[in-house]
């Protein structure tokens, strides 16, 4: 597991009692905050774009002077700079965010005890496999996102011995830039969508995604034997997406007909035809399994929770 059980077992038996979440105006950190609402837990969430809490996660005195106000027992730090097309533009400021600015959430957290969980991606992989990638795999960026993204990583590893890493892939939800809203829009337009029929990944919807982050979370925070019986070997990062897998231009076609859209004209294209500034992994795919192993189960299907997402 993510978590090597002799690191963890000092904190056996304790409970979390406040969370403190990054990127809590983002897709995933609003998920997690909505999700969090379940537990009996007193939740933080805070944003550069936040009203309530603003912080800029890159700002080292400020990210350390908040953390040590709030005090949290562990963050869940989702903040990042995200679009991948325009990481490779602004190099500086993506590296400042998603690297420095993990380093400073992951020296919070050193200082303070936190236990830090880090979300990361399937972009740390260059998707030359042809079949799925699992945790022992060896990470490759193709690209400066999936750099300062691995690199952010390594930061965790480097300064702390409690933490979680984990990784997702093909995020979609409320609140944030949606594969599924565009092509809906696109398709609503009678515009001719041409997708790209040659890279596989999950598609993952951001509330599954946080519910299974935070029981992971309160499960590896109190490592329960469940969890001590389920770990045979350590592992530096743990997969999570929801089942099954397909291309964007199946994951296109399943959007329109769930939404009932009529006499769309869409047709598969080779990603080489796309202008994007980024290079893309062809293959995305995450093995879940040990994941599987630790909760005792899988994510849905990525075909049930779309149903689920477009019927909100
Ligand atoms: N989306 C995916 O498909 C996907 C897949 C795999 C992994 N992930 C990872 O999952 C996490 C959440 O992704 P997401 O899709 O929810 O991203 P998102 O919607 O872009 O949310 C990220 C949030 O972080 C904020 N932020 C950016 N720079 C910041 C700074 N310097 N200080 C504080 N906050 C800052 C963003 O504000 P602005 O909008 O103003 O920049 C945004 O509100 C990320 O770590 C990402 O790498 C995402």
């Amino acid at each position: 597991m993510v978590v090597e059980a002799s690191k963890t077992q000092s904190k056996d038996n304790q409970v979390v009692k406040k969370i403190l979440v990054t990127g809590s105006e983002g897709m995933l950190g609003s998920a997690l905050l909505t999700s969090l609402k379940k537990y009996n837990i007193e939740v933080v969430g805070t944003d550069i774009r936040s009203s309530e809490n603003p912080l800029d996660i890159t700002m080292p005195d400020d990210v350390s002077g908040f953390i040590k106000h709030i005090r949290p027992d562990a963050i869940i730090h989702t903040a990042a700079c995200t679009d991948v097309d325009e990481c490779e533009l602004n190099l500086n400021k993506t590296y400042l965010i998603n690297r420095e600015g993990t380093n400073n959430i992951a020296k919070a957290c050193k200082d303070t005890g936190a236990f830090l969980v880090y979300i990361s991606t399937d972009f740390i992989f260059d998707g030359s496999k042809t079949s799925s990638y699992n945790e022992d795999d060896m990470p490759v960026p193709i690209n400066i996102y999936g750099r300062s993204k691995l690199q952010g990583e390594e930061c965790v590893k480097k300064l702390l011995e409690q933490y979680l890493i984990i990784r997702t892939s093909w995020l979609f939800g409320e609140n944030g830039k949606n594969f599924v809203d565009t092509i809906i829009n696109k398709a609503e337009s009678g515009e001719l969508l041409e997708v790209v029929d040659d890279q596989k990944g999950s598609p993952t919807y951001s509330v599954d995604f946080a519910d299974a982050v935070i029981e992971l979370l309160l499960t590896a925070y109190s490592l329960s034997p469940f969890t001590k019986a389920a770990v045979d070997k350590p592992l530096t990062a743990l997969h999570i997406t929801n089942s099954e897998n397909c291309t964007w231009y199946e994951f296109a076609k399943e959007i329109i007909r769930i939404k009932g859209i009529k006499d769309v004209k869409i047709e598969p294209i080779v990603s080489n035809k796309v202008k994007h500034i980024a290079k893309r992994p062809k293959m995305s795919i995450l093995d879940n399994s040990a994941y599987v192993k630790i909760a005792g189960k899988a994510l849905p299907s990525w075909q049930d929770a779309l149903t689920r997402y477009l019927k909100i």
